[in-house]
Protein backbone atom coordinates (compact mmCIF):
# COMPACT_ATOMS: atom_id res chain seq x y z
CA UNK A 1 0.00 0.00 0.00
CA UNK A 2 2.65 2.38 0.87
CA UNK A 3 5.00 1.43 -1.96
CA UNK A 4 1.72 2.42 -3.92
CA UNK A 5 1.46 5.78 -2.28
CA UNK A 6 4.94 6.70 -3.41
CA UNK A 7 4.84 6.09 -6.82
CA UNK A 8 1.38 7.28 -7.16
CA UNK A 9 2.72 10.96 -5.57
CA UNK A 10 5.48 11.10 -7.34
CA UNK A 11 4.00 10.36 -10.78
CA UNK A 12 1.55 12.82 -9.77
CA UNK A 13 4.48 15.76 -9.32
CA UNK A 14 6.20 14.96 -12.03
CA UNK A 15 2.97 15.77 -14.57
CA UNK A 16 2.24 18.92 -12.48
CA UNK A 17 5.91 20.09 -12.75
CA UNK A 18 5.88 19.17 -15.96
CA UNK A 19 2.45 20.67 -17.42
CA UNK A 20 3.37 23.28 -14.79
CA UNK A 21 6.46 24.23 -16.82
CA UNK A 22 5.15 24.02 -20.26
CA UNK A 23 1.90 25.89 -19.39
CA UNK A 24 4.15 28.87 -18.06
CA UNK A 25 6.59 28.41 -21.41
CA UNK A 26 3.28 29.04 -23.92
CA UNK A 27 1.88 31.38 -21.65
CA UNK A 28 4.86 33.97 -21.72
CA UNK A 29 4.60 33.02 -25.13
CA UNK A 30 1.33 33.70 -26.34
CA UNK A 31 1.96 37.06 -24.23
CA UNK A 32 4.53 38.30 -26.44
CA UNK A 33 3.43 37.24 -29.57
CA UNK A 34 0.32 39.31 -28.80
CA UNK A 35 2.24 42.32 -27.63
CA UNK A 36 4.68 41.98 -30.91
CA UNK A 37 1.46 41.43 -33.27
CA UNK A 38 0.07 44.73 -31.90
CA UNK A 39 2.78 46.60 -31.92
CA UNK A 40 3.08 45.83 -35.38
CA UNK A 41 -0.25 46.37 -36.15
CA UNK A 42 -0.20 49.69 -34.61
CA UNK A 43 3.30 50.45 -35.81
CA UNK A 44 1.61 51.75 -39.24
CA UNK A 45 -0.97 53.69 -38.15
CA UNK A 46 0.85 55.85 -35.58
CA UNK A 47 3.33 56.59 -37.82
CA UNK A 48 0.47 57.94 -40.44
CA UNK A 49 -0.74 60.18 -37.90
CA UNK A 50 2.74 61.26 -37.22
CA UNK A 51 3.49 62.39 -40.40
CA UNK A 52 0.39 64.23 -40.63
CA UNK A 53 0.90 65.66 -37.46
CA UNK A 54 4.46 66.66 -39.07
CA UNK A 55 3.24 68.22 -42.22
CA UNK A 56 1.02 70.64 -39.47
CA UNK A 57 3.36 71.32 -37.20
CA UNK A 58 5.93 72.73 -40.15
CA UNK A 59 3.27 74.32 -42.45
CA UNK A 60 3.88 78.12 -42.15
CA UNK A 61 0.49 79.27 -41.81
CA UNK A 62 -2.96 77.26 -41.23
CA UNK A 63 -4.99 80.49 -40.96
CA UNK A 64 -6.22 82.60 -43.75
CA UNK A 65 -7.36 86.05 -42.95
CA UNK A 66 -9.09 88.80 -44.25
CA UNK A 67 -7.91 92.08 -42.31
CA UNK A 68 -8.98 90.98 -39.02
CA UNK A 69 -11.30 88.25 -39.54
CA UNK A 70 -10.49 84.76 -39.83
CA UNK A 71 -11.74 83.36 -43.55
CA UNK A 72 -11.01 79.74 -43.46
CA UNK A 73 -8.32 77.39 -41.91
CA UNK A 74 -6.06 75.19 -44.13
CA UNK A 75 -4.85 71.96 -43.17
CA UNK A 76 -2.50 70.12 -45.28
CA UNK A 77 -4.17 66.84 -46.79
CA UNK A 78 -3.99 63.67 -45.19
CA UNK A 79 -1.60 61.81 -45.94
CA UNK A 80 -3.81 58.70 -45.61
CA UNK A 81 -7.69 58.61 -46.82
CA UNK A 82 -8.94 57.23 -43.46
CA UNK A 83 -7.31 59.82 -41.65
CA UNK A 84 -9.37 62.26 -39.66
CA UNK A 85 -8.57 64.99 -38.28
CA UNK A 86 -10.36 68.18 -36.55
CA UNK A 87 -9.82 72.00 -35.64
CA UNK A 88 -10.80 73.48 -32.99
CA UNK A 89 -10.73 77.48 -31.69
CA UNK A 90 -11.85 78.00 -28.00
CA UNK A 91 -14.63 74.82 -28.57
CA UNK A 92 -15.40 75.70 -31.85
CA UNK A 93 -15.26 73.20 -34.68
CA UNK A 94 -13.07 75.12 -37.39
CA UNK A 95 -12.17 72.93 -39.93
CA UNK A 96 -11.75 69.37 -40.37
CA UNK A 97 -10.80 66.57 -43.13
CA UNK A 98 -12.72 66.05 -46.18
CA UNK A 99 -13.83 62.46 -45.43
CA UNK A 100 -15.28 62.75 -42.39
CA UNK A 101 -17.50 59.88 -42.30
CA UNK A 102 -18.59 60.27 -38.65
CA UNK A 103 -21.70 62.59 -39.82
CA UNK A 104 -22.35 65.88 -37.88
CA UNK A 105 -22.32 66.73 -34.22
CA UNK A 106 -20.51 63.31 -33.59
CA UNK A 107 -17.25 63.66 -32.61
CA UNK A 108 -14.81 61.64 -30.37
CA UNK A 109 -14.54 63.15 -27.29
CA UNK A 110 -10.51 63.94 -26.88
CA UNK A 111 -11.10 65.29 -23.30
CA UNK A 112 -8.70 64.01 -20.00
CA UNK A 113 -6.28 62.28 -23.06
CA UNK A 114 -3.09 63.50 -23.30
CA UNK A 115 -1.50 66.12 -25.21
CA UNK A 116 1.21 65.58 -28.09
CA UNK A 117 1.54 61.75 -27.46
CA UNK A 118 -0.71 58.79 -29.40
CA UNK A 119 -3.05 56.90 -27.81
CA UNK A 120 -5.90 54.44 -28.11
CA UNK A 121 -9.11 56.25 -28.11
CA UNK A 122 -12.57 54.46 -27.19
CA UNK A 123 -16.01 56.00 -28.21
CA UNK A 124 -18.81 53.47 -28.17
CA UNK A 125 -18.04 50.97 -30.69
CA UNK A 126 -15.29 52.68 -32.38
CA UNK A 127 -11.85 52.58 -31.50
CA UNK A 128 -9.18 54.83 -32.70
CA UNK A 129 -5.34 55.59 -32.57
CA UNK A 130 -5.31 59.38 -32.28
CA UNK A 131 -3.24 62.53 -31.23
CA UNK A 132 -4.08 66.44 -30.50
CA UNK A 133 -1.58 69.04 -30.30
CA UNK A 134 -1.99 72.94 -30.45
CA UNK A 135 -0.60 75.29 -32.76
CA UNK A 136 -1.51 78.85 -33.60
CA UNK A 137 -4.04 78.72 -30.84
CA UNK A 138 -6.14 75.96 -32.49
CA UNK A 139 -6.34 72.56 -31.19
CA UNK A 140 -6.30 70.06 -33.50
CA UNK A 141 -7.10 66.45 -33.06
CA UNK A 142 -6.17 63.63 -35.56
CA UNK A 143 -7.55 59.76 -35.31
CA UNK A 144 -7.41 56.78 -37.54
CA UNK A 145 -9.93 53.89 -36.99
CA UNK A 146 -8.70 50.69 -35.74
CA UNK A 147 -11.37 48.65 -35.45
CA UNK A 148 -10.20 46.32 -37.88
CA UNK A 149 -6.81 45.99 -36.67
CA UNK A 150 -8.20 45.28 -33.25
CA UNK A 151 -10.38 42.79 -34.24
CA UNK A 152 -7.33 40.83 -35.62
CA UNK A 153 -5.65 41.09 -32.77
CA UNK A 154 -8.28 39.89 -30.64
CA UNK A 155 -8.77 37.23 -33.39
CA UNK A 156 -5.13 36.36 -32.61
CA UNK A 157 -5.77 36.21 -28.92
CA UNK A 158 -8.46 33.81 -29.45
CA UNK A 159 -6.12 31.42 -31.43
CA UNK A 160 -3.19 31.05 -29.37
CA UNK A 161 -6.26 30.65 -26.28
CA UNK A 162 -7.19 27.59 -28.44
CA UNK A 163 -4.00 26.37 -29.21
CA UNK A 164 -2.47 27.14 -25.69
CA UNK A 165 -5.85 24.67 -24.53
CA UNK A 166 -5.00 22.22 -26.90
CA UNK A 167 -1.55 22.23 -26.00
CA UNK A 168 -2.08 21.69 -22.15
CA UNK A 169 -4.07 18.90 -23.12
CA UNK A 170 -1.09 17.33 -25.26
CA UNK A 171 1.69 18.22 -22.32
CA UNK A 172 -0.92 16.73 -19.95
CA UNK A 173 -0.83 13.36 -22.45
CA UNK A 174 2.73 13.50 -22.79
CA UNK A 175 3.69 14.22 -19.00
CA UNK A 176 1.57 11.48 -17.90
CA UNK A 177 3.23 9.32 -20.67
CA UNK A 178 6.48 10.71 -19.49
CA UNK A 179 5.53 9.70 -15.56
CA UNK A 180 5.15 6.40 -16.65
CA UNK A 181 8.05 5.34 -18.06
CA UNK A 182 10.55 7.20 -15.94
CA UNK A 183 8.66 5.26 -12.85
CA UNK A 184 8.33 1.88 -14.00
CA UNK A 185 11.71 1.03 -14.16
CA UNK A 186 12.05 2.28 -10.67
CA UNK A 187 9.47 0.76 -9.64
CA UNK A 188 10.21 -2.89 -10.98
CA UNK A 189 13.86 -1.98 -8.81
CA UNK A 190 12.11 -0.84 -5.99
CA UNK A 191 10.15 -3.99 -5.76
CA UNK A 192 13.20 -6.10 -6.25
CA UNK A 193 14.71 -4.36 -3.80
CA UNK A 194 11.64 -5.34 -1.53
CA UNK A 195 12.06 -8.93 -2.51
CA UNK A 196 15.66 -9.14 -2.14
CA UNK A 197 15.65 -8.00 1.89
CA UNK A 198 12.36 -10.39 2.11
CA UNK A 199 14.35 -13.29 0.94
CA UNK A 200 17.43 -12.36 2.95
CA UNK A 201 15.98 -12.19 6.06
CA UNK A 202 13.81 -15.54 5.14
CA UNK A 203 16.92 -17.44 4.28
CA UNK A 204 18.45 -16.23 7.88
CA UNK A 205 15.62 -17.06 9.76
CA UNK A 206 16.25 -21.35 9.64
CA UNK A 207 19.33 -21.02 10.98
CA UNK A 208 19.17 -18.21 13.29
CA UNK A 209 16.39 -20.76 14.74
CA UNK A 210 18.74 -23.89 14.43
CA UNK A 211 20.86 -21.84 16.57
CA UNK A 212 18.49 -20.29 19.00
CA UNK A 213 17.17 -23.99 19.54
CA UNK A 214 20.71 -25.69 19.99
CA UNK A 215 21.73 -22.63 22.61
CA UNK A 216 18.56 -22.97 24.65
CA UNK A 217 19.35 -26.39 25.12
CA UNK A 218 22.86 -25.56 26.05
CA UNK A 219 21.70 -23.24 27.92
CA UNK A 220 19.30 -26.21 29.85
CA UNK A 221 22.55 -28.36 30.53
CA UNK A 222 25.12 -25.59 31.68
CA UNK A 223 26.41 -27.79 33.88
CA UNK A 224 27.18 -30.20 31.16
CA UNK A 225 31.09 -30.60 30.11
CA UNK A 226 31.45 -29.23 26.35
CA UNK A 227 32.68 -32.42 25.17
CA UNK A 228 28.79 -33.50 25.72
CA UNK A 229 27.09 -31.19 23.60
CA UNK A 230 30.40 -31.64 20.54
CA UNK A 231 27.34 -32.52 18.10
CA UNK A 232 25.02 -29.01 19.33
CA UNK A 233 28.47 -27.07 18.89
CA UNK A 234 29.82 -28.65 15.45
CA UNK A 235 25.48 -27.60 14.23
CA UNK A 236 25.56 -23.87 15.95
CA UNK A 237 29.43 -23.71 14.00
CA UNK A 238 28.21 -25.19 10.59
CA UNK A 239 24.91 -22.63 10.73
CA UNK A 240 27.58 -19.50 11.99
CA UNK A 241 29.74 -20.74 9.19
CA UNK A 242 26.69 -20.57 6.28
CA UNK A 243 25.24 -17.20 7.72
CA UNK A 244 28.48 -15.83 7.30
CA UNK A 245 29.14 -16.61 3.56
CA UNK A 246 25.66 -15.28 3.10
CA UNK A 247 26.78 -12.33 4.44
CA UNK A 248 29.63 -11.84 2.39
CA UNK A 249 28.25 -12.88 -0.73
CA UNK A 250 25.25 -10.37 0.05
CA UNK A 251 27.54 -7.86 0.71
CA UNK A 252 29.88 -8.57 -2.24
CA UNK A 253 26.57 -9.03 -4.46
CA UNK A 254 25.50 -5.12 -3.19
CA UNK A 255 29.40 -4.33 -4.22
CA UNK A 256 28.85 -5.45 -7.90
CA UNK A 257 25.02 -3.80 -8.45
CA UNK A 258 26.60 -0.42 -7.31
CA UNK A 259 29.63 -1.15 -10.50
CA UNK A 260 32.94 -1.29 -8.05
CA UNK A 261 35.57 -0.50 -10.27
CA UNK A 262 37.45 -2.79 -11.65
CA UNK A 263 41.39 -3.49 -11.18
CA UNK A 264 42.78 -5.09 -14.01
CA UNK A 265 46.19 -6.71 -14.18
CA UNK A 266 47.98 -8.56 -16.53
CA UNK A 267 49.28 -12.43 -15.87
CA UNK A 268 49.32 -15.68 -17.40
CA UNK A 269 46.27 -17.50 -17.65
CA UNK A 270 47.41 -21.49 -17.45
CA UNK A 271 49.33 -20.28 -14.34
CA UNK A 272 46.11 -18.60 -12.74
CA UNK A 273 43.89 -21.46 -13.64
CA UNK A 274 46.09 -24.25 -12.65
CA UNK A 275 46.78 -22.71 -9.30
CA UNK A 276 42.84 -22.65 -8.51
CA UNK A 277 43.11 -26.44 -9.74
CA UNK A 278 45.62 -27.17 -7.65
CA UNK A 279 43.36 -26.25 -4.16
CA UNK A 280 40.43 -27.85 -5.65
CA UNK A 281 41.89 -31.21 -6.37
CA UNK A 282 42.56 -32.15 -3.06
CA UNK A 283 38.86 -31.31 -2.53
CA UNK A 284 37.62 -33.07 -4.59
CA UNK A 285 40.35 -36.58 -3.90
CA UNK A 286 38.64 -36.39 -0.46
CA UNK A 287 35.05 -36.56 -1.55
CA UNK A 288 36.22 -39.26 -4.07
CA UNK A 289 35.53 -37.73 -7.33
CA UNK A 290 37.91 -36.58 -10.74
CA UNK A 291 39.45 -33.26 -11.15
CA UNK A 292 41.19 -32.50 -14.51
CA UNK A 293 42.19 -29.56 -15.31
CA UNK A 294 42.84 -28.67 -19.72
CA UNK A 295 45.15 -25.78 -20.10
CA UNK A 296 46.17 -24.15 -23.26
CA UNK A 297 48.58 -25.82 -25.12
CA UNK A 298 50.62 -22.54 -25.63
CA UNK A 299 49.88 -20.19 -22.25
CA UNK A 300 49.06 -16.36 -22.96
CA UNK A 301 48.87 -13.60 -20.81
CA UNK A 302 45.70 -12.27 -20.10
CA UNK A 303 44.44 -8.82 -18.52
CA UNK A 304 41.68 -9.54 -16.01
CA UNK A 305 40.50 -8.41 -12.74
CA UNK A 306 41.96 -11.15 -11.21
CA UNK A 307 40.21 -11.73 -7.65
CA UNK A 308 36.49 -11.10 -9.55
CA UNK A 309 37.44 -13.74 -12.48
CA UNK A 310 38.50 -16.07 -9.61
CA UNK A 311 35.53 -15.33 -7.95
CA UNK A 312 33.72 -16.11 -10.57
CA UNK A 313 35.32 -19.43 -11.69
CA UNK A 314 35.37 -20.97 -7.89
CA UNK A 315 31.55 -19.89 -7.66
CA UNK A 316 31.44 -22.82 -10.61
CA UNK A 317 33.75 -25.40 -8.76
CA UNK A 318 31.87 -25.33 -5.65
CA UNK A 319 28.42 -25.98 -7.21
CA UNK A 320 29.82 -28.88 -9.34
CA UNK A 321 31.48 -30.25 -6.18
CA UNK A 322 28.05 -29.67 -4.42
CA UNK A 323 26.06 -31.26 -6.76
CA UNK A 324 28.11 -34.23 -7.75
CA UNK A 325 28.47 -37.76 -6.22
CA UNK A 326 31.62 -40.07 -5.25
CA UNK A 327 32.83 -41.21 -8.66
CA UNK A 328 31.22 -38.16 -10.54
CA UNK A 329 34.18 -35.94 -12.32
CA UNK A 330 34.58 -32.53 -12.84
CA UNK A 331 36.22 -30.54 -15.53
CA UNK A 332 38.00 -27.23 -16.20
CA UNK A 333 38.84 -26.70 -20.04
CA UNK A 334 40.36 -23.43 -21.29
CA UNK A 335 39.79 -22.28 -25.01
CA UNK A 336 41.59 -19.83 -26.62
CA UNK A 337 39.33 -18.39 -30.52
CA UNK A 338 41.00 -15.05 -31.54
CA UNK A 339 40.93 -12.55 -28.76
CA UNK A 340 38.37 -14.71 -26.71
CA UNK A 341 38.93 -17.25 -23.86
CA UNK A 342 36.51 -19.70 -22.93
CA UNK A 343 36.41 -21.49 -19.52
CA UNK A 344 34.62 -24.35 -18.69
CA UNK A 345 33.70 -25.81 -15.76
CA UNK A 346 31.54 -29.06 -16.13
CA UNK A 347 30.47 -31.61 -14.00
CA UNK A 348 28.67 -35.60 -14.68
CA UNK A 349 26.43 -34.91 -11.29
CA UNK A 350 23.02 -34.33 -10.61
CA UNK A 351 22.22 -32.00 -13.90
CA UNK A 352 19.78 -29.26 -13.75
CA UNK A 353 16.15 -29.49 -15.19
CA UNK A 354 15.47 -27.33 -18.48
CA UNK A 355 12.95 -25.67 -16.48
CA UNK A 356 15.05 -24.44 -14.02
CA UNK A 357 18.39 -23.52 -16.20
CA UNK A 358 16.95 -19.86 -16.61
CA UNK A 359 16.00 -19.49 -13.12
CA UNK A 360 19.07 -20.73 -11.29
CA UNK A 361 20.50 -17.33 -11.61
CA UNK A 362 17.76 -15.47 -9.89
CA UNK A 363 18.82 -14.82 -5.98
CA UNK A 364 18.13 -17.22 -3.44
CA UNK A 365 16.58 -19.69 -6.19
CA UNK A 366 17.75 -23.44 -5.42
CA UNK A 367 16.30 -25.91 -7.45
CA UNK A 368 13.95 -28.65 -5.39
CA UNK A 369 15.86 -31.06 -5.56
CA UNK A 370 18.91 -29.05 -4.17
CA UNK A 371 16.95 -28.10 -1.39
CA UNK A 372 15.79 -31.66 -0.91
CA UNK A 373 19.20 -32.91 -0.71
CA UNK A 374 20.14 -31.20 2.40
CA UNK A 375 23.16 -29.54 0.65
CA UNK A 376 24.32 -26.27 2.15
CA UNK A 377 23.73 -23.17 0.24
CA UNK A 378 21.30 -20.18 -0.27
CA UNK A 379 20.77 -20.03 -3.51
CA UNK A 380 22.99 -16.77 -4.00
CA UNK A 381 26.46 -18.23 -5.87
CA UNK A 382 24.91 -17.79 -9.46
CA UNK A 383 23.35 -14.75 -8.84
CA UNK A 384 26.66 -13.37 -7.64
CA UNK A 385 28.35 -14.91 -10.91
CA UNK A 386 25.41 -13.15 -12.56
CA UNK A 387 26.13 -9.86 -11.22
CA UNK A 388 30.55 -10.17 -11.67
CA UNK A 389 30.13 -11.24 -14.80
CA UNK A 390 28.17 -8.15 -16.22
CA UNK A 391 30.36 -5.75 -14.51
CA UNK A 392 33.11 -8.08 -16.39
CA UNK A 393 31.64 -8.10 -19.92
CA UNK A 394 31.69 -11.82 -19.17
CA UNK A 395 28.68 -13.91 -21.03
CA UNK A 396 27.92 -17.23 -19.59
CA UNK A 397 26.65 -20.31 -21.19
CA UNK A 398 24.89 -23.31 -19.38
CA UNK A 399 23.91 -26.85 -21.26
CA UNK A 400 22.86 -29.53 -19.23
CA UNK A 401 21.06 -32.82 -19.12
CA UNK A 402 18.86 -33.72 -16.45
CA UNK A 403 20.48 -36.88 -14.36
CA UNK A 404 23.90 -36.37 -16.80
CA UNK A 405 25.66 -33.35 -15.79
CA UNK A 406 26.02 -29.62 -16.13
CA UNK A 407 28.84 -27.68 -18.11
CA UNK A 408 28.59 -23.71 -17.56
CA UNK A 409 30.78 -21.85 -19.85
CA UNK A 410 32.25 -18.09 -19.43
CA UNK A 411 33.52 -16.18 -22.41
CA UNK A 412 35.44 -13.25 -22.46
CA UNK A 413 37.70 -11.15 -24.35
CA UNK A 414 41.11 -11.83 -23.16
CA UNK A 415 41.62 -8.01 -22.20
CA UNK A 416 39.30 -6.30 -20.49
CA UNK A 417 38.95 -2.78 -20.38
CA UNK A 418 38.30 -0.83 -17.50
CA UNK A 419 35.29 1.37 -18.06
N1 LIG B 1 26.73 -27.82 -11.29
C1 LIG B 1 25.46 -27.90 -10.94
N2 LIG B 1 24.79 -29.05 -11.08
C2 LIG B 1 23.50 -29.15 -10.77
N3 LIG B 1 22.76 -28.13 -10.29
C3 LIG B 1 23.36 -26.95 -10.13
C4 LIG B 1 24.75 -26.77 -10.45
N4 LIG B 1 25.05 -25.48 -10.20
C5 LIG B 1 23.94 -24.90 -9.75
N5 LIG B 1 22.91 -25.76 -9.69
C6 LIG B 1 21.53 -25.49 -9.29
O1 LIG B 1 21.36 -24.10 -9.26
C7 LIG B 1 20.94 -23.64 -7.98
C8 LIG B 1 21.52 -22.28 -7.70
O2 LIG B 1 22.91 -22.36 -7.54
P1 LIG B 1 23.62 -21.29 -6.63
O3 LIG B 1 25.07 -21.51 -6.72
O4 LIG B 1 23.09 -19.97 -7.00
O5 LIG B 1 23.07 -21.60 -5.17
P2 LIG B 1 23.47 -22.73 -4.17
O6 LIG B 1 24.66 -23.48 -4.66
O7 LIG B 1 22.25 -23.54 -3.92
O8 LIG B 1 23.80 -21.91 -2.85
P3 LIG B 1 25.07 -20.97 -2.61
O9 LIG B 1 25.88 -20.98 -3.84
O10 LIG B 1 24.47 -19.64 -2.31
O11 LIG B 1 25.76 -21.53 -1.45
C9 LIG B 1 21.38 -24.71 -7.04
O12 LIG B 1 20.60 -24.74 -5.89
C10 LIG B 1 21.21 -25.96 -7.89
O13 LIG B 1 19.87 -26.36 -7.84
MG1 LIG C 1 26.40 -22.33 -5.25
Amino acid sequence: MKERDIFRRTRKNIIVVSVGIVMAALLIYAMITAQLYKRHVFKDVDQQILMQRNQIIHAPNLIKYRGERMVEVMIPAPVTFNLLSFVWLDDKLVGKSPHDYLGDNLYPDFTGYTVDEIFTLEDGEYIYRAIQFTKQGLKIQLLINVNSEIASVKALEKSLGISFLILIVIALILASYLAVSVLNPLKILYNKQLAFIQDSSHEMRTPLAVIKGRLELLVRHKNDKVEEHYEEISIIMKELWGLEKLNSDLLLMSKEDMGMKLEITSFSLNEFISEIGEFYTDFAEIQDKQFNVNLLEEDIEVSWDKSKMKRCIVILIENALKYTGSGDEITINVFKKDKMIKIEVADTGVGIKEEDQERIFDRFFRSSEARASGKEGSGIGLSLLKSIAYGLDVKIDLRSVYGEGAKFTLTMSKQLKNS
